[in-house]
């Protein structure tokens, strides 16, 4: 038995990849350790998509490596950044002993007995031992299928479909994950109903392009997509409350998508809607294919049908080209747009992709002003959307004990909005309507609203029973990446 770490840069598909990981290990006798100084084995789960993730991944792994002059201790490499780099990361990183990609997580947990196995005989940290497997595997889509939820998890990913066709000319993601292949809609309702008889309430489907899901391998029914079908299936099991999918593209983003909203009332009202730049000039030279007043369109579409629905975005500052001009179209579509909130990304260039052999690159300097700019931009409408809330009731499925003080609880809006409150035990995975009374800028405080004041009076609140509840005693898996952090750190990439 190894304990061993293992730590997730990146998107929730990477985090759901790890759990995955994560569950096959523990299967096989391992114990999953938070603290890296114990571990005999460290994995680092990678991200490809900007050069920062791939440095700090790099610079992690360096620094444990000090950890083997105590005891011999596996090294590896998974994910994006070792599909993209495969072997040469043994050269940077001398002492790594795995490199395994996107289409191979299944194999980890066999590789890792292998090279402990090898560690414990007499020729450690030979190069001619390592492992690196970056080769595609059939069906390797629906590999990603096991969960390992801590006790009182409510909220869980499902990874419906892996690779992007798309080819944005920014992007990595085509090289590190592959074409885009779907699973089965009853291999995906049967996985959410086994996360349901395990407590589960809320799942959010995920996909590098989700609305274009199984466009390759299912047709269209009476009209609707395989996406709107999936969302079918899965809203008809018993027991979950609620469905989130991220993240779409607005190509493919269709009425049967829009409507679905309104039919389909476990789907809650939040949309992450990647704009990535407000210039026609730019999206096009981003291989995006729709145009400003297309977007606008549909968002406009998106909320005649549904008024409420959060609308967050990811937007690339300093793509190759961007003038002045284009970047104050951007802020203008922000404004226009008014989002909940979004990720502001430098741009970054990426190894085989059209843009970075593009010759206007930006400066950095200037990369950053229009990076500063356009987050002022952003939080000053963060800000605006939570105030709307001082003095409304909403629903909020509590996810366990607040990060920032244990002694609070936490949950979120069907908008997906972090909701911070004084609650009790008995509040814990339960659907609440809370009282919002005050708000920040990423962030709600509010109060439970008694649904029977009798029940509420008659027992009493345990607030210690609350601190001990361990939500994500996985350590790192599955609680690492930019989209499910902390709301003090959101923006500021
Ligand atoms: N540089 C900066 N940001 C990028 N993204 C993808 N590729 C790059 C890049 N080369 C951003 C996009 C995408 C998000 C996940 O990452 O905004 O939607």
């Amino acid at each position: 038995m190894a304990k061993i770490y293992i730590k997730t840069y990146g998107c929730q598909m990477n985090e759901r990849d790890s759990e995955q990981v994560a569950r096959m290990l523990v299967e096989r006798g391992h114990l999953i350790t938070p603290h890296e100084n114990e571990a005999d084995v460290v994995l680092l789960n990678t991200c490809s998509v900007r050069d920062l993730a791939e440095q700090k991944a790099l610079g992690k792994m360096g620094m444990l490596g000090a950890l083997s002059r105590q005891r011999p201790v596996v090294y590896g490499f998974l994910g994006c950044m070792a599909q993209s780099r495969g072997e040469s990361l043994f050269k940077e990183i001398p002492h790594l002993d795995l490199v395994v990609g996107t289409q191979k997580f299944h194999r980890v947990a066999e590789y890792v007995e292998n090279a402990l196995a090898r560690k414990a005989g007499p020729r450690m940290d030979d190069v001619r031992f390592s492992i690196v497997d970056v080769e595609e595997e059939p069906d390797s889509q629906g590999s990603i299928r096991d969960h390992l939820l801590s006790e009182r998890q409510v909220t869980a990913f499902v990874s419906i479909m892996q690779g992007c066709n798309m080819r944005c000319t920014f992007c990595i993601v085509p090289f590190t994950r592959g074409h885009e292949r779907s699973r089965p809609i009853d291999q995906i309702v049967d996985e959410v109903k086994r996360l349901v008889d395990r407590g589960i309430r809320e799942v959010t489907l995920l996909g590098q392009i989700v609305n274009l899901y199984g466009r390759h391998e299912f047709p269209k029914v009476d009209g609707r997509s395989p996406f709107v079908q999936l969302l079918e299936a899965v809203h008809a099991v018993d027991g979950l409350d609620r469905i989130r999918f991220t993240s779409p593209h607005p190509i493919g983003f269709r009425k049967d998508l829009v409507e679905a909203f309104h039919s389909l009332p476990k789907l809650v009202e939040h949309v992450h809607f990647p704009l990535q730049s407000g210039s026609d000039r730019i999206l096009r030279a981003m291989h995006r294919t729709y145009t400003a007043e297309k977007y606008l369109k549909l968002v406009d579409e998106i909320r005649a049908i549904t008024p409420e629905m959060a609308m967050t975005t990811d937007i690339i500052v300093g793509f190759p080209g961007e003038t002045d001009e284009d970047f104050q179209s951007t802020k203008a579509l922000v404004d226009r747009v008014g989002f909940d909130n979004a990720f502001v990304f430098k741009y970054s260039k990426r190894k085989d992709t059209p843009a970075a052999g593009m010759l206007d690159q930006v400066p950095d300097r200037i990369k950053e002003e229009r990076n500063q700019e356009l987050l002022a931009l952003v939080n000053d409408w963060a800000r605006r959307r939570n105030a709307g809330f001082i003095g409304r009731e909403v629903e909020v499925l509590c996810e366990g004990p607040s990060k920032t003080n244990p002694a609070r609880l936490m949950g979120r809006t069907r908008g997906n909005k972090i909701v911070v409150f004084e609650g009790a035990s008995r509040h814990l995975c339960q659907l609440l309507n809370i009282r919002i009374t005050h708000a920040s800028g990423y962030t709600l405080y509010g109060e439970p609203v008694p649904v029977d004041a009798g029940t509420a009076l008659g027992r009493p609140d345990n607030v210690s029973d609350i601190a001990s509840c361990q939500v994500g005693s996985l350590g790192d898996v599955g609680k690492t990446g930019p989209y499910r952090r902390e709301p003090t750190e959101i923006g500021n990439k």
